[in-house]
């Protein structure tokens, strides 16, 4: 599924959001919003998502989701970090699987991503590899260290080569988490430029690119969670990059933001009952407003059929 996905995506120059999730409420909540948007959806997991929701559990809310999901959506395998992870992630039912040995030696990136494409490809499952370091950004590099954590545009071109990755995650100065910048916000799309030269038929992702909306910010202070000086990217250049190769674009950290809006705002507001499901509801309802909102700026409604 992912594939195909991916593929209209670098055709027809739009991105996909790829939505972590860790509960069936989030998860509901993604695909209800892709639904009203008309959009195909990635959502993924994360290793420790997997242990929190339990192997059998999350087995069955892909099948029911899959089953009931009236828009393209496909189920991915974030940032595993071994062999063992990603043939976990098919046994379940994953339809593609990032296998993320970025922070290995080159050689050693190459040998165990290529060992996933062939198992992964065997069972007809999409894979995503990921090469330059995307934890970094130049605020926080040493000098000597700058050119080090971006993703070479050669070196990308021989990794595929060599590894037959389906897709490439590549550091061009996002980052994960809540703070990005101290300074001003950076990408660097002259490097996005050149990899999309040297492998122009390879859907390229992009990680850590959560917004971290300013309005969201303020609400969480003031609602005493501790989120002072978050920073995120800037929207002018998600919808840039969207219209260039990078073809999905990952976020965990603003669908954290968006459900801890929702839920906190109506326990302030509701704290004398002991029924769960409002704050639950108000926090999917939330998630489903960026769902919509990130779909508007990848440029993906009305993409689903
Ligand atoms: O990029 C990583 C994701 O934000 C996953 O985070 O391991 O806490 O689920 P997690
Ligand atoms: P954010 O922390 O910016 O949401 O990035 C998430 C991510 O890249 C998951 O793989
Ligand atoms: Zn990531």
């Amino acid at each position: 599924m992912e594939k195909y996905l991916l593929k209209d995506a670098l055709k027809n120059g739009y991105a996909i959001g790829a939505f972590n999730f860790s509960t069936l409420e989030v998860l509901k909540a993604i695909i209800a919003s892709a639904e009203k948007q008309n959009s195909p959806i990635i959502a993924q997991v994360s290793e420790s998502a997997i242990s929190f929701i339990g192997e059998e559990y999350l087995k069955d809310m892909i099948k029911a989701a899959r089953k009931n999901c009236k828009v393209p959506i496909s189920f991915h395998l974030d940032h595993g970090k071994s062999f063992e992870t990603a043939k976990k992630a098919i046994d379940i039912g994953c339809d593609s699987v990032m296998i993320d040995c970025s922070m290995l030696p080159y050689e050693d990136n190459i040998n165990i991503t290529k060992k996933v494409v062939d198992y992964a490809h065997s069972k007809g499952v999409y894979v995503e590899a990921e090469l330059g370091s995307i934890a970094g950004n130049e605020d926080d590099l040493k000098v000597e260290d700058k050119n080090s954590c971006y993703t070479s545009p050669i070196q990308a071109k021989e990794f595929v080569e060599r590894t037959n990755v389906d897709s490439l995650a590549i550091a061009i100065g996002t980052k994960h988490g809540a703070y990005k910048y101290s300074g001003e916000a950076k990408l660097r799309f002259d490097i996005l430029e050149e990899i999309q030269n040297q492998i122009p038929d390879i859907p390229l992702v992009l990680h850590g690119a959560s917004g971290v909306n300013e309005v969201d910010v303020a609400r969480l202070l003031e609602l005493g969670v501790d989120i002072q000086g978050a920073k995120g990217i800037p929207e002018d250049f998600l919808r840039k990059a969207s219209k260039m190769h990078i073809c999905k674009i990952n976020g965990d950290t603003d669908v954290r933001i968006s459900y801890m809006v929702g839920i906190l705002s109506n326990i302030e507001s509701n704290n004398k009952s002991i029924d769960y499901r409002g704050y639950l509801a108000a926090g999917m309802n939330e998630v489903a407003k960026l769902v919509a909102h990130k779909i508007e700026i990848y440029g993906s409604k009305d993409k689903a059929n």
